[in-house]
């Protein structure tokens, strides 16, 4: 069963924490509380480590084991953290990146899934500042739970209370089991663009920034799955975690996923990879002149469909595509001539998705059905795509026909 670390902040509601991990544990689960300083001023490390019969963590310099330093010792074993109550001060302190304090620390040194529940005065929630936290935060894949409207303890009407224990319970029950499904598995991820040499300093390219790829990485690795990347080149950060092979060419990618493709379970084609590449790549630098240049271009491999055409039968494959309008036609029509099982789709006519942005809209095409995730950070669709591909797949229903 899983490790859970509550952190608690110092909210009134903090003594509904005290619930919350006996919630935990009757659901199987062993608790690990980090109470904030605040947080002690409304309940005790003797009230839970009583409850879940481990150490509580209170302080930067807490160390239950000697020569382990806490913080990492204990983001290294949790499968979630939430943090529940969570005051304004700790949702802008996770969100500037601080470490001042024991849960502040552990959080930064964590990578895994986080819940946050926030509990405050409704003028402090509805804080711009505030807000902005919040919103860096689930940008970073933190699921919140919302406060609840109603009478706080403060006295004033209005969103701030502590969202119901069964709310925070059933949505933190809910990532630990996607994780479990896809513990384990191995996942292959093409990503960015491929640049195909034209001499010594030019090459073609296209727009792709790598940052779908980089949200399917970190998406993949929230919900526990093992990652390896392989990148064209861009600068968009990949998760520590993931094992990265960087690449230039359409060919350098065909090789570098040839290599991997036998030892993983799910290969997920994000890549823009060009379509053609310069018959004859010059060395040096073409000189300018006045006549008309030619470039002779060549068909690039088409990666995915290469591997997916030598799949083992318990392999999948989801192909992505860059598609000029939403006609679904023309995207299913690839999905079978590659073989693959699915394809995510979005629509680059449109400029506030897709190619550089920050946000996207996903089509889902299978044999058995269109899906769509809503506009949402590319963050957010990875863990949407990921969701529903695991939904398919467990009703048997994300399956290859020929084109
Ligand atoms: O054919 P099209 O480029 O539209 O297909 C897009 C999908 O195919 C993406 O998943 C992309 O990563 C993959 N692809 C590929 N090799 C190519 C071209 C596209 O793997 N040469």
């Amino acid at each position: 069963m899983a490790t859970i670390v509550l952190g608690v902040a110092g909210s009134v509601a903090a003594y509904r924490a005290a619930d919350l991990a006996r919630d935990f544990i009757r659901a199987g689960h062993t608790v690990r509380v980090c109470l904030t300083e605040s947080a002690q001023q409304f309940v005790t490390p003797a009230l839970f480590e009583a409850l879940t019969g481990q150490p509580c963590l209170e302080d930067v310099f807490d160390e239950p084991e000697t020569g382990r330093m806490a913080h990492i010792d204990w983001a290294r074993q949790a499968d979630a953290l939430v943090i529940a109550p969570a005051t304004a001060r700790i949702l802008n302190t996770l969100a500037t990146g601080e470490g001042h304090d024991m849960l502040s620390a552990l959080a930064l040194a964590y990578d895994g899934p986080i819940v946050i529940a926030p509990a405050m005065n409704p003028t402090m929630l509805a804080n711009p500042v505030t807000q902005r936290s919040i919103q860096a935060l689930e940008e970073r894949g933190a699921v919140m739970v919302a406060p609840t409207v109603g009478l706080v303890a403060c006295g004033e009407e209005g969103q701030g209370k502590l969202a119901a224990n069964r709310d925070i319970l059933s949505t933190t029950l809910a990532i630990l089991e996607a994780k479990s499904r896809w513990k384990g598995r191995r996942i292959l991820i093409t990503s960015g663009p491929t640049q195909e040499k034209i001499d010594d300093v030019r090459f073609l390219s296209n727009r792709s920034s790598g940052k779908m790829g980089a949200a399917l990485a970190k998406a993949a690795l929230l919900r526990g799955a093992e990652v390896t990347v392989v990148t064209g080149p861009t600068s968009v950060a990949l998760p520590a975690r993931a094992q990265v092979i960087r690449v230039t060419s359409a060919n350098e990618m065909l090789a570098a996923c040839l290599n991997e493709i036998k030892n993983v379970d799910w290969f997920i084609g994000a890549a823009a990879v060009a379509d053609y590449r310069p018959s004859q790549p010059r060395t040096g630098k073409l000189r300018r002149s006045n006549e008309s240049l030619q470039i002779e271009l060549v068909p690039n491999p088409d990666i995915i469909a290469t591997l997916a055409a030598d799949a083992d039968p318990n392999q999948r494959f989801i192909a992505f595509a860059a598609e000029p309008s939403d006609d679904p036609q023309v995207a299913n029509e690839k999905r079978m001539r590659k073989r693959v099982h699915a394809i995510a789709v979005n629509d680059i006519s449109r400029s506030d998705i897709g190619f550089e942005t920050s946000e996207n809209e996903l089509t889902l095409l299978s044999s058995a059905e269109t899906m769509t995730s809503g506009k949402r950070s590319k963050l957010a669709c990875a863990l949407w795509l990921f969701d529903s591909l695991d939904a398919l797949d467990r009703d048997g229903r994300l399956v290859t026909d020929l084109a």
